[in-house]
């Protein structure tokens, strides 16, 4: 916090206006406009393109430059040094932990992965060919008539109990979505097993036989849970803090952000790049494809590419481009026709001006994407394992706000409609 102030000199009106601002430890400052409603008035930002909504200690991100901090570490080094589970600790509890400290983590989340067993019996209420996200906005929403002893908002002990629930359970729950929808047995989890190495084993393994997850693709699976594990106020973190400043519980709150997080502007955008590649089919299609999303009468865009907050490369999906290459190379998939599409798409994208002056660079779905595509996940997972990772960040979000100061999040509008009116009869309208 600083002394600085800016000054409102608004038209008809006598006074100037001062207003406070704010400077945090990195980013740009903020002008705390609270002191406009006594004057009956309010600032006016649809999307909230320049509306800081919360103070946070959790993510810092420099669009411009491409910087993505967790705790003030870089995304890249996180990637490379660190795992999910450790990321997780740091994203909740500020610092990277000792050795002991990750230990206890790490076990307290393995001892959280079963669900009731009750919630088997809760799937059979869905439809076979439901989209797994339909499935976990209902099932997530649902742990809340499952635990009640960690609804209790007030009680930090329940809030750390809800906590290692949801980080534990998603893969869980994730995992039976997909099996649910195959009509293959639910796999209980193994907690021998590391945290991406489970679910796979939960996605791809059935009762009758040993499971075989291959430690590239856990890795793989691992970094890509990682670089979802937070991204600031985003769309679904904005909207579990809006449901969370009501008083809801952890669990209604998380459900809140898988639906945010269903959007194809959002966390639905890497099960779109994967539709809109099949869609192109091949690679002599492109240059049409790219002139519709250039076409400003044609809603269609390019899947995967642009971001609200970076104008530069994602550093996230520079990350995820080299573990795509890595998957790729290990697997020995570098020929397969929708990679092709992908490849040329991104060079092509990368090289023409209207994709250059607009600042559109491939974002992190993009490579995302075909990542999982490469380990075998249906395309309609995608958004789900995007909820998984994201999972630690809503919670961390979710928690700072609680265990702070805070108030019900209410907007105001700019109101267009009809001024006052008087009832008209139904006989008398027409
Ligand atoms: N393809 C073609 N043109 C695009 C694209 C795209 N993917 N994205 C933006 N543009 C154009 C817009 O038409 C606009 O052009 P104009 O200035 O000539 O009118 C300009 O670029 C700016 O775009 P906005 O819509 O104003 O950008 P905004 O910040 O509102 O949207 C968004 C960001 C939603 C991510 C957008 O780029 C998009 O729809 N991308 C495709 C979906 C996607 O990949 N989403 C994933 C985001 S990452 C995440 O959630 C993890």
């Amino acid at each position: 916090m600083s002394d600085k102030k800016a000054t409102l000199k608004v038209d008809g009106l006598d006074e100037t206006i001062e207003l406070p601002v704010y400077s945090g430890t990195l980013g740009p400052d903020v002008i705390d406009v609270g002191a406009l409603t006594s004057r009956d008035m309010f600032t006016y930002d649809p999307g909230f393109v320049s509306t800081a909504a919360c103070e946070s200690k959790i993510t810092y991100i420099d669009g411009g430059k491409g910087i993505l901090l967790h705790r003030g570490y870089p995304i890249d080094q996180l990637a490379e040094h660190s795992d999910y589970l450790e990321t997780c600790y740091l994203l909740l509890y500020g610092e990277l932990p000792t050795a002991e400290q990750k230990e206890t983590f790490v076990s307290t989340v393995k001892r959280h992965t079963m669900v009731h067993e009750q919630i088997r019996t809760f799937f059979n209420g869905f439809r076979r060919d439901a989209h797994p996200m339909a499935v976990m906005c209902g099932v997530v929403g649902a742990l809340s008539a499952f635990y009640h002893d960690s609804l209790d908002i007030s009680d930090e002990h329940h809030r750390q109990v809800a906590a290692f629930r949801l980080i534990a359970k998603m893969p869980t729950l994730a995992a039976m979505s997909y099996k649910f929808s195959i009509g293959q047995p639910f796999m209980y989890p193994d907690n021998n097993m590391g945290y991406a190495e489970n679910f796979l084993h939960m996605m791809f393994g059935n009762p009758c036989e040993p499971s075989n997850v291959s430690p590239v693709l856990a890795r793989a699976m691992d970094r890509i849970f990682l670089l979802h594990a937070d991204h600031e106020q985003n769309a679904s973190t904005s909207t579990v803090r809006l449901a969370g400043s009501s008083g809801a519980n952890p669990f209604a709150c998380i459900a809140a952000g898988i639906a945010a997080l269903w959007g194809p502007s959002h966390g639905g955008a890497n099960e779109a790049v994967l539709e809109m590649l099949e869609e192109i089919g091949d690679v002599s299609r492109i240059d049409e494809f790219v002139s519709r999303a250039k076409d400003k009468d044609d809603p269609f865009r390019l899947m995967g590419f642009g971001h609200r907050v970076y104008k530069n490369f994602d550093p996230r999906a520079k990350v995820m481009k080299e573990a795509a290459d890595d998957v790729l190379a290990e697997l020995g998939i570098e020929n397969d026709p929708l990679l092709a599409i992908a490849k040329r798409l991104e060079q092509i994208a990368l090289e023409d001006p209207y994709f250059i002056e607009r600042k559109l660079y491939p974002n992190v779905d993009f490579y995302s994407g075909i990542i999982l595509k490469a380990i075998g996940i249906p395309t309609s997972m995608f958004t789900v394992i995007f909820a998984v990772g994201r999972t630690v960040g809503w919670i961390a979000h979710w928690h700072e706000m609680i265990s702070g100061s805070y108030r019900i999040g209410r907007p105001r509008q700019l109101y267009t409609g009809h001024t006052q009116r008087d009832f008209v009869a139904l006989e008398k309208r027409g």
